[in-house]
């Protein structure tokens, strides 16, 4: 069929389509457990659900300025004052249909045919992708120590003259890392005596562990003027639970919003007028769903890597935010696809498979559902794994029988 080379090009989305796989399993009736997820489980904050209610009451929902409403740019203009210490002007900000959305305009904006992106690995699904959409070439640089914490030296090796942006994700899809405050200092210095786009994608910014404090890459920028090449993406999925409401942002120099904006504006409009009335209700609203969220999930945190510190064979770092986890599987095997489909075939549990982040021999494993999804889930990769495991396992009624070594 005639199709574009960029759609030829483009693989679906790894995490999506488990959610999907999970889905149908669940419809038959099957006691699937998912740990590949990507989303809260809780309720949106009720300031968010009353703004939407009495919006949708009045049954005056129009389109919005490209950029989005006044309103929703004045909460996003009080939250990074808040949180990166600088008051942005209006024009330094746009709203967009989710975080996703945010990275898309400004790579549009930003990058020519064979432009090169860099980002550590391991990474985001969705980022080679989304270089690919706009005909740009992503560039992933794996610590050469293999941790999960880059280097500004792996990154100022593989820097060329087609290089046009850095995109930092910490805390980290899919390893929950932090990155330390020397690199985000480094990384802020080199881009812009390089003179490359930094983009920060902060969607899990609040989501940390151990009294860790969110950190602010303005504060080591020393360009803080409309020439600064500094990009913060932001939005309510994560933090407000609101994954399903698509409300995100970019802040940016005024000639990159403006850009962005003219690309938005003939892509999609500004988002919807409702979840944007929404999403003001979550940022301008009582915070407290925010710190709940964040202490669930370091309690997860806590208990998934107790459970799998107890597992032989299985490599864990700590994540220190976010809700997922990347340990080491490969000594059960240098596929993590054929494990990860091992473990779903053999006892309904739902992982995603590392190589989809650009790290092999590992899985993501998510503790944004229950404390007994987490144990269980474990319980039961290990009862599959594990060759000393006895030999028959009970899932409700249901009895598995160990028919392989
Ligand atoms: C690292 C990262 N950035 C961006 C997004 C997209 O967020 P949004 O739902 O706001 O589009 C996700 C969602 O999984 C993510 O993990």
């Amino acid at each position: 069929m005639s199709l574009s080379l960029i759609a030829k090009n483009i693989g679906e989305s790894a995490t999506l389509k488990l959610n999907e796989v999970a889905a149908i399993l669940r419809a038959k009736g099957d006691p699937v457990i998912h740990l590949g997820g990507g989303e809260p489980k809780g309720k949106p904050p009720l300031d968010a659900l009353l703004a939407a209610t009495s919006m949708l009451n009045s049954g005056e929902i129009r389109y919005t300025p490209p950029d989005g409403t006044p309103a929703l740019k004045k909460a996003i203009i009080r939250y990074t004052e808040e949180f990166y210490g600088w008051r942005p002007a209006p024009e330094n900000v746009m709203a967009s249909g989710g975080a996703k959305q945010a990275i898309m305009s400004a790579l549009h904006a930003v990058l020519d045919p064979q432009s090169e992106v860099i980002y550590p690995a391991p990474y985001w699904v969705s980022y080679p992708e989304m270089v690919r959409l706009v005909g740009g070439v992503p560039v992933a640089v794996t610590p050469e120590d293999g941790s999960f914490i880059p280097r500004i030296e792996d990154i100022e090796q593989v820097v060329g003259s087609y290089t046009k942006m850095v995109i930092v994700n910490s805390p980290n899809n899919p390893s929950g890392a932090v990155y330390p405050e020397s690199f985000i200092a480094d990384v802020v210095e080199f881009c812009e005596k390089r003179g490359l786009w930094l983009l920060m994608d902060d969607i899990y910014h609040r989501l940390i562990f151990d009294g860790r404090k969110p950190l602010n890459p303005y504060d080591y920028a020393k360009d803080r003027s409309e020439n600064s090449k500094l990009i913060i993406v932001n939005g309510v999925s994560k933090q407000y639970a609101m994954t399903g409401f698509r409300i995100g942002w970019a802040v940016g120099n005024r000639q990159l919003i403006e850009a962005m904006t003219n690309i938005q504006s003939h892509e999609t409009s500004g988002p919807s007028a409702l979840l944007q009335h929404a999403a003001v209700g979550a940022i301008n609203g009582i915070q407290s769903s925010v710190e709940g969220l964040r202490a669930t999930l370091e309690n997860n945190r806590n208990v998934l890597v107790n459970e799998l510190r107890a597992f032989d064979g299985v490599i864990i770092e700590e994540p220190g935010g976010t809700f997922y986890s990347f340990p080491d599987f490969s000594h059960y095997g240098t596929s993590s696809v054929k494990l990860s489909k091992f473990i779903l075939d053999k006892v309904q549990v739902v992982t995603v498979p590392g190589v989809e982040f650009g790290m092999e021999g590992h899985l993501r494993l998510s503790y944004c559902g229950s404390i007994k999804d987490i144990t269980d889930g474990i319980e039961r990769i290990k009862w599959a794994l594990d060759p000393n495991s006895p030999n028959e396992l009970y899932i409700g009624e249901r009895k598995l029988v160990r028919d392989w070594t």
